[in-house]
């Protein structure tokens, strides 16, 4: 582990690099991509606190890091009290890590190739440096929220393609999906000018 907080994302989003540009299939992603992301999150001084400031009325993505060539994105989620996203799919492989607080993390298997009612699977919950991973491949339609009814949760979000700029869907508990995109809200790192 990197003994300077801020290096610690650089780091993280050079290893991640590395690995794409050596063309890594998804389980060498989740394989060491995972014990790299489970190395960030070991540690909680390098998020900048305007970054992990929860929003009253909805969770919140920060952009980290998006690659120049648009391979892979890193975020900041943010959840106040109460907090949960819709029943949704990602359509590019994922990995999340929680910084801070708890997540509760539904998943959910269509019933059919494409749309038809969704079918609940576990429910798990994760702490502090606990990761989850996301695909078309191994499983793509979650929910999730904040496991903590009085406090903030963080989760870093690492996904194989600009999470801010992909279309993907959320799902009616009839299964019915509406395409949606997750924009990042606009408080930026440090140093970013745009
Ligand atoms: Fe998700």
């Amino acid at each position: 582990m990197n003994t300077n907080r801020s290096e610690a994302l650089p780091a993280f989003v050079r290893g991640l690099e590395a690995l794409v540009d050596r063309g890594a299939d998804e389980a060498t992603i989740r394989r060491e991509g995972g014990a790299l992301l489970a190395d960030l999150i070991a540690r909680d001084d390098w998020l900048p606190p305007a970054l992990a400031e929860p929003d009253p009325d909805s969770y919140r993505i920060h952009q980290l890091h998006v690659d120049p060539a648009g391979r892979f994105s890193v975020s900041a989620m943010v959840w106040g009290p109460g907090q949960g996203t819709p029943i949704h799919d990602h359509t590019v492989w994922g990995m999340v890590g929680v910084l801070r607080g708890r997540e509760r993390c539904e998943e959910f298997a269509p019933l059919l190739e494409r749309g038809g009612p969704l079918v609940s699977g576990q429910v798990h919950e994760l702490a502090p440096g606990d990761i989850d991973f996301v695909s078309p491949t191994i499983g793509d339609i979650h929910r999730v929220s904040n496991a903590l009814a009085d406090g903030t949760s963080v989760s870093i979000h690492v996904y194989g393609g600009d999470i801010g700029s992909i279309e993907r869907s959320r799902y009616d508990d009839a299964g019915r999906a509406t395409p949606f995109v997750s924009p990042y809200a606009a408080c930026l790192l440090p140093g970013r000018a745009s």
